[in-house]
């Protein structure tokens, strides 16, 4: 009997010591995807908390000062870490404030993906916590981060600065293990020039401080690519209990009125899928060169200016952006192989969003731009990369920005839509908001998500009818995708019609929404246009002096293959590739440009506005331009 008890008594002791042994957001050790993205070495330590004390240098493009890292480790001789480019000039064990013991690490060979891999030696063997302060500077060639001057600003008299993290940068701006599957809370205090304000994927200011000096909290866990940090003349102005805009002030009222109705769309999403987890949801408008969209840093999204239409017609991609805190922020990628699993869902999730809001109607149209930018991303690939439509995507070797495609958004999307069709929406929401909330603050594999929905939702009949193994493993596009046929976009498609057949100018549009001014012109650019007929629509449309800027650039990727020309238009195509850096935008009208035998117009804007471009669109465009030379040279060598 007492050798029960003290069997028992034991057995609790070494249960609870054992369970403090492990890391605190994660249950067992062993659970990390396979990340062949990164050094770390998760299972012998594992970041848990990061503090940053770091400087924002405008003279000289850099961030400078320290990274205060908490480790749980595992009996860890060396750690590693993640590193692109950064100057590491010496790493010490914190014991204390005052007992700092310098130790030893390496920089490994540069690979120019993945950046260098930093081994750090502990003084012993470590198990349980561990605590190390790196003192570092970024290099003015940081990936992530883009150093506007002051001309690239609204304002134009102070410069300002953005990080882009996601999804393997976050390491050219802190040394840290960078991978999705591996999350930390973390603490920050940025010191920025006097008169600007610095903001982050955090708790955040709302008010200049009179010191530049700034201190930031994040006490979710999240994975490094949702690290961020944005310095600039920012003000900001509340849109509802828990919403807001930041931007310069130049833009502010506008970037607040097209975003009015952000509460809605949150209240849509937690009535779907259940409650919003990080407390405020805020946006940041960025300076044009902003290279996404969106993107989804927790708690404040980072925006393009692009989507200020005045008539909210693109805040779509708020509804996407916002999704993210449940797919994607709350459960993550496990690899970036299994990036469909935040995109492709989110897609999804967007689009109940704006169902909710904004009706089906709507939602419906932008089911069916989707399902358009499907079909064309799957027949492109399909020439030369057919293995990168297949949803589980093998980026091994590769930068995993070449997942970044239609193929994770829309094919992602549309599988969603096929499971959603199979046991119906009642079912699905419930089986998602499970989802969710099982795995929240969790990353999660491709082979863990089929192995859930199998458990979960489908039987093996169902699996096997709806061909989801092909959809998920397969190239291409299964036969069973569905496709709605909007009301709204019949109409229009009765217009192009009649304006290719007939010569007549469609009439009723006044009430066309972006949308179907968009289907309008993709189908005219799936036929063959004559500049003339540019030329009548443009007169009466004024597409080439548009706002909108997805407009304005579906409208140049028709008329720059038919040789359009007026007055103003390569002005304008100019003007646009010069001022805005959003890289869904840059890459089809350079493209096109490229196609039409006008690289000498496109290399003569590219030379001139490349240095205004994020890192990751010059990336892109760079291998867009490499690749018509090579193409040129190996024409002139046959
Ligand atoms: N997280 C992405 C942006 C991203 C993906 C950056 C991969 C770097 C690597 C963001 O949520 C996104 O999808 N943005 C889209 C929005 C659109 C699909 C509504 C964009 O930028 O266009
Ligand atoms: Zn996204």
């Amino acid at each position: 009997m007492t050798n029960n008890i003290i069997i028992v008594f034991v057995s609790f002791i070494l249960l609870v010591s054992g369970c403090q042994k492990k890391n605190k957001q994660y249950s067992n050790l062993d659970m990390f995807p396979k990340d062949h993205h990164s050094f770390a070495d998760p299972i012998k330590a594992v970041i848990n908390n990061l503090e940053l004390d770091l400087e924002v240098n405008f003279e000289r493009s850099i961030l400078i000062g320290t990274a205060k890292i908490t480790f749980q480790c595992n009996g860890a001789d060396t750690i590693k870490l993640d590193s692109y480019d950064l100057n590491i000039k010496n790493i010490s064990e914190f014991k204390s404030e005052n007992n700092l013991e310098s130790i030893d690490f390496d920089l490994g060979l540069k690979d120019p993906t993945l950046g260098s891999e930093l081994t750090i030696y502990p003084k012993k063997q470590i198990t349980g916590d561990y605590t190390i302060i790196i003192n570092y500077e970024t290099s003015p060639a940081a990936k992530a981060l883009q150093w506007l001057n002051p001309e690239q600003t609204n304002g134009k008299t102070k410069p300002f600065l953005f990080t882009q993290s996601q999804a393997i940068l976050a390491r050219t701006w802190i040394p840290l293990q960078d991978s999705p599957g591996i999350r930390f809370t973390y603490k920050a205090k940025i010191k920025a020039p006097i008169g600007m304000m610095a903001l982050m994927s955090a708790s955040n200011p709302t008010k200049l401080s009179p010191d530049g000096i700034y201190e930031f909290e994040m006490n979710q866990p999240i994975p490094s690519y949702l690290m961020a940090l944005a310095v600039g003349d920012i003000s900001f102005q509340a849109t509802g209990p828990r919403t807001g805009v930041y931007s310069e002030p130049e833009i502010l009222s506008s970037a607040s009125w097209e975003f009015g109705e952000t509460e809605n769309m949150i209240q849509a999403a937690e009535k779907l899928y259940g409650p919003y987890e990080w407390e405020r949801y805020d946006l940041l408008v960025l300076p044009a060169s902003f290279p996404f969209g969106g993107m989804e840093n927790p708690r404040l999204t980072f925006l393009t200016p692009t989507v200020i239409t005045g008539d909210r017609s693109l805040v779509a991609l708020i509804a996407h952006e916002l999704a993210h805190s449940w797919s994607g922020n709350l459960v993550t990628n496990g690899s970036w192989n299994d990036f469909w699993l935040n995109e492709g869902f989110t897609v999804y999730f967007e689009n109940r969003i704006m169902e909710s809001v904004y009706g089906k109607d709507y939602s419906d149209m932008l089911r069916k731009l989707s399902h358009s930018d499907l079909i064309s991303e799957v027949d492109e690939l399909m020439v030369n990369r057919p293995n990168d439509t297949k949803l589980s995507i093998d980026l091994i070797g590769r930068n995993p920005d070449d997942g970044v495609t239609a193929i994770a958004y829309d094919k992602g999307f549309h599988f969603l839509l096929v499971v959603e069709s199979l046991v119906g929406r009642k079912n699905f929401d419930e089986f998602l908001k499970a989802y969710f909330k099982s795995y929240k603050f969790q990353s999660i594999t491709t082979t863990e998500f089929i192995k859930y929905l199998r458990t979960n939702l489908l039987d093996d009949y169902q699996w096997e009818s709806a061909d989801l193994e092909n959809w998920i493993y397969g190239v291409g596009l299964p036969d069973n995708c569905p496709l709605v046929s909007p009301k709204k976009f019949l109409a229009v498609e009765s217009s192009v019609n009649l304006f290719l057949n007939n010569g007549k100018t469609p009439d009723s549009t006044s009430t066309w929404s972006t949308q179907e001014w968009l289907h309008f012109l993709q189908i005219l650019g799936e036929n063959k246009i004559s500049k003339t007929e540019l030329s009548i629509l443009d007169n009466q449309f004024k597409f080439t002096t548009t706002n909108n800027a997805e407009i304005l650039s579906s409208w140049f990727i028709i008329a720059i293959p038919a040789n359009y020309q007026n007055d103003n238009f390569n002005i304008k195509v100019r003007e646009f590739l010069t001022k805005v850096g959003r890289r869904k935008f840059l890459t089809p009208i350079y493209k096109a440009l490229l196609d039409a035998k006008q690289e000498v117009f496109a290399e003569e804007i590219y030379t001139v506005a490349r240095e205004g471009y994020h890192s990751v669109a010059q990336e892109t465009l760079d291998d867009l331009f490499e690749n018509v030379v090579l193409s040129k040279e190996a024409k002139e060598s046959d």
